[in-house]
């Protein structure tokens, strides 16, 4: 038998929606102003998907991208994993409306719901399936629509949240290719779960007059306290990559962490002792988009040329559940 193979990230993509809305849009929604998002969040606008726009639609074209760059047809996928907490419908799965649109019948397809970390959760269980030899190629996507489970009268939390997709390619490949996927870890403290929720129209509180009088059908956050974990735990996360691989943080090109708060980034930064200048930050220009936020900072960076052959680039998430994973990349 030979050596099993390594997966590799052989294609990327994104998509947003047209509509940008600025802070100066939110000064004319609730009470806030443009100087106190950017100075407490760093976000300077997001996008804002069209009514009647859903999460499954911003994933095809973004996936087309990834596919069209890693020169394989939809048909040849193996599995498409879309992680998303801002699914088209409970069911069925928004990766089988992407199936549907992009003709990729009949590969495995199925949603990952592991809120802003999903995109790594997905990526290393589109590293499993390849390293067992289930599948060549997996087209791993996130995506996500917050705005619609904004609640617009929540000034604390509406400032945050934006809409995008960012796909990619997961290939079987051998020892050292680019994009190899070296690392992967995952995990989750559900003692938390209450510090970030969208209480409704699940089992738990059926949509109904009741949840929508209550508002249950929004996101709550309770953000104080989620900056605080977030930080220790993305330190925690990054120092575990470092470590599992045999590196240090010298020798990490590129940080991609979630883009939740541009404070949150530039403390775990500080503690970690990777200066700003190789993290990656986008978070002005597109809010926290979710589990979107890593596969679109890694499309952008690949195709801005913050990227080269070889980099070494960690990913570090941490969101509702609470969860959070990390990955070492060699690009
Ligand atoms: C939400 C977040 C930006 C709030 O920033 P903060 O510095 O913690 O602010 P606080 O909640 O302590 O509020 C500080 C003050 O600003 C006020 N404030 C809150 N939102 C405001 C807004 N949009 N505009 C103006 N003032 C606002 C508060 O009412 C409070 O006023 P007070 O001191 O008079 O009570 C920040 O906590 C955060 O980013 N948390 C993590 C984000 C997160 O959980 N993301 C989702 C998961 S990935």
């Amino acid at each position: 038998m030979g050596e099993c193979p390594r997966a590799a990230i052989t294609g990327c993509g994104m998509y947003f929606p047209e509509r940008v809305l600025s802070n100066a849009d939110l000064e004319k929604m609730v009470e806030t102003s443009d100087e106190w998002i950017t100075t407490r969040t760093g976000i300077r606008e997001r996008r804002l998907a069209a009514p009647g726009q859903a999460a499954s639609d911003l994933a095809v074209p973004a996936s087309r991208q990834a596919l069209a760059e890693a020169g394989i047809a939809p048909t040849d996928l193996g599995a498409i994993i879309l992680a998303t907490m801002t699914p088209d419908m409970l069911f069925p799965s928004s990766a089988c409306f992407l199936q549907g649109a992009l003709g990729a019948t009949p590969c495995a397809a199925f949603d990952l719901l592991a809120a802003c970390s999903g995109y790594v959760y997905a990526l290393s269980m589109a590293q499993a399936l390849i390293v067992s030899g289930q599948a060549r190629h997996v087209l791993v996507v996130a995506s996500e629509v917050l705005t619609k489970f904004t609640d617009y009268e929540d000034r604390t939390s509406c400032i945050l949240f934006g809409d995008g997709a960012g796909a990619t390619v997961v290939s079987a490949a051998a020892p050292g290719a680019p994009g190899e996927v070296l690392y992967t870890t995952l995990g989750a403290d559900g003692a938390n779960s209450g510090s970030m929720t969208l209480p409704g129209g699940g089992s738990r509180y059926p949509a109904g007059p009741e949840s929508l009088e209550q508002r249950l059908h929004y996101i709550k956050l309770r953000g104080r306290e989620v900056f605080q974990l977030a930080v220790r735990k993305i330190v925690e996360v990054v120092n575990d990559c470092v470590a599992a691989c045999g590196i240090t943080m010298a020798d990490v090109s590129l940080l991609v962490p979630h883009q939740m708060n541009l404070r949150i980034i530039q403390a775990s930064s500080e503690r970690l002792g990777i200066p700003m200048d190789r993290v990656f930050v986008n978070i002005d220009r597109y809010g926290n988009t979710g589990a979107a936020t890593v596969p679109i900072a890694l499309h952008e960076a690949h195709t801005n040329g913050r990227l080269k052959r070889g980099d070494l680039v960690v990913l570090v998430t941490f969101g509702a559940g609470l969860s959070w994973s990390g990955a070492v990349l060699r690009w």
